[in-house]
């Protein structure tokens, strides 16, 4: 029914492509909503479906990079962190994406599952926006740092209480002759078969 060897291509071809290899233009939104289509249809323990999606793009890239760099700024000059080089970076790096997706964890208001299950059927939805991107040629990465761990930040992504911000999916048309997927080690260092 579907093209095993085409289909493992794909998932050795996925890798994450940074914003500095990014051509600058701009993806179609049909594209992108087909992007998140996939990520939804990722496992999901009981049907919580615990994703959310913010999507930023055009003018609303300039919105995010405003928001997260001042936001970093704000928190870590309160507590004596704060990074010019990493301030910089955030106002920056939306700039050179066509589309950003923060990547959101809302909890269930039952909590009938734990916390790390929810987490974990996010990261399965990133996984498929990882792929599916890859399939259009398009290039993505998932970053985690800058402002994702802050509790100030969450209301800017429409998360509250005990919902979690988990990241910011960066896309762009990457620029060509990009280097091969990275290296694994061997799987026989991963696995140990009981028959
Ligand atoms: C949970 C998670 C968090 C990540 N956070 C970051 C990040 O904050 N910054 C970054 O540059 N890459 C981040 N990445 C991408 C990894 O660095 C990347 O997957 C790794 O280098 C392997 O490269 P590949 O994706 O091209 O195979 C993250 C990946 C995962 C799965």
């Amino acid at each position: 029914m579907f093209d095993v060897i085409q289909f493992n291509q794909l998932i050795h071809a996925r890798r994450s492509v940074y914003t500095k290899d990014y051509t600058g233009e701009k993806i179609d939104d049909t594209i992108v909503r087909q992007i998140l289509e996939n990520a939804t249809w990722a496992p999901t323990h009981k049907l919580t479906e615990p994703w959310h999606f913010v999507v930023f793009a055009d003018e609303g890239l300039k919105k995010l990079a405003d928001f997260q760099s001042e936001c970093y700024k704000e928190v870590a000059t309160l507590n004596g962190t704060f990074d010019e080089t990493k301030y910089e970076g955030l106002k920056k790096k939306p700039l050179q994406c066509s589309h950003v997706i923060a990547v959101g964890m809302k909890r269930d208001k039952k909590k009938s599952l734990p916390e790390w299950e929810e987490m974990g059927a996010v990261f399965c939805a990133i996984e498929n926006i990882y792929l599916t991107a890859t399939a259009y040629g398009i290039g993505c990465y998932l970053g985690t740092g800058g402002v994702t761990s802050l509790e100030e930040a969450k209301a800017f992504f429409d998360l509250t209480g005990e919902d979690k911000l988990l990241g910011f999916i960066h896309l762009g048309i990457p620029k060509k002759n990009l280097p091969e997927s990275r290296k694994r080690k061997p799987l026989e260092e991963k696995i140990k078969w009981i028959s």
